[in-house]
């Protein structure tokens, strides 16, 4: 299993393959499963600006696009710039979808290194899943 100064290392790798020409803020996003495998995701922009794809949400597509069935354990976001890059609205709810409930570890790292760690719920309090 991955460490989280390893799963960081992995979203600051894959943070070099963002494509982000209009806002010129990459991100890059690793994911990583109960059974230990780790997904990669980036922001992907477009000319019709709302169709921006998150890094987090573009992770997540892959899991589930790979058949991964397993439990979300950890997601770990890179951006090189001054402040964190805390996940959206949209993706917290995407994270919750698969979290089933469990806790998440959110894990944020910008230019200068180190570090932090809070939890999707957390972050994302009363969130929405629907009943069985
Ligand atoms: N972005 C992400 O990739 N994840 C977030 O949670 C927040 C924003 C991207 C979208 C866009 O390409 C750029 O950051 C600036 O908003």
């Amino acid at each position: 299993m991955v460490t989280n100064e390893e799963l960081m290392n992995i979203a600051k790798e894959a943070c070099k393959n963002s494509y982000s020409p209009y806002s010129k803020f990459p991100v890059g996003a690793a994911i990583l499963y109960s059974d230990g495998t780790v997904y990669k995701g980036v922001n992907v922009e477009n000319s019709s600006f709302g169709l921006t794809l998150c890094a987090e949400r573009n992770a997540l597509s892959s899991a589930v696009a790979n058949g991964q069935k397993g439990n979300l354990m950890a997601i770990a976001i890179f951006s090189p710039k001054e402040k964190m890059c805390a996940p959206c609205g949209a993706c917290r709810q995407w994270i919750w979808e698969f979290s089933k409930g469990n806790e998440v570890a959110i894990i944020l790292e910008a230019k200068n290194g180190g570090l932090y760690t809070t939890t999707i719920k957390e972050i994302l309090p009363l969130g929405f899943l629907l009943e069985e």
